[in-house]
């Protein structure tokens, strides 16, 4: 059992399995800001996780810039809500596998940003999590508002911030959902 110290519960100590539960998307953010050492525990726990022979064919825009934040919210129409941090989680094309594998890196990236959400929970901060591909006209202005060439591409951005407010923890369990063979 790993324990998780929670700013947010006053110091609880937690596992991970807890860590999992609390995580819930945040809308609504102070406008407190990220610290540097934040995003270096931020993207070591990005870069932590699993990816296809090992490929890691991930880059991150770490997006504080007030301009940019602004323009980023844009690309995503779902999301007009603040926040001090903006991560853009990319895959690399010229990093991922060949042939029929190369699709790979979406699920790669999709695993690093799940580290990135746990890691918040255990540093209090709040995070959301909006997808951009494969909505195609999404991931070309977030290209455009970051000079990404073509071959990034822009798999979401997650909104981080000191939360505003606190969605409850949550089991979703479905037994249904689960085939025991
Ligand atoms: C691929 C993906 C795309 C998402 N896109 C958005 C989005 O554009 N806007 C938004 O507010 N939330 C977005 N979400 C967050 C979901 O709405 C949220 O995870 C879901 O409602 C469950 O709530 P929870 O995260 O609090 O458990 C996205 C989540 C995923 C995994």
């Amino acid at each position: 059992v790993i324990n998780i110290k929670h700013k947010r519960s006053g110091g609880i100590v937690m596992n991970v399995e807890e860590a999992m539960k609390r995580r819930r998307s945040v809308r609504k953010y102070t406008h407190e800001q990220i610290t540097d050492t934040e995003i270096n525990k931020l993207m070591h726990a990005a870069m932590s996780g699993p990816s296809a022979c090992n490929a890691q064919p991930w880059d991150f825009y770490c997006v504080r810039d007030k301009a940019k934040i602004e323009e980023l919210q844009k690309t995503t129409r779902a999301t007009d809500f603040y926040s001090p941090l903006i991560i853009v989680v990319c895959g690399d094309m010229k990093r991922s596998l060949d042939g029929n594998i190369r699709d790979f890196w979406i699920q790669d990236c999709s695993a690093s940003v799940e580290n990135i959400l746990i890691e918040a929970v255990e540093l209090g901060l709040g995070t959301c999590w909006c997808g951009l591909k494969p909505k195609k006209d999404c991931m070309d202005r977030v290209r455009a508002a970051l000079s990404l060439d073509d071959s990034i591409e822009p798999l979401g951005l997650i909104h981080v911030g000191h939360p505003a407010e606190e969605p409850p923890a949550r089991d979703q369990y479905t037994e249904s959902f689960v085939h025991i063979i």
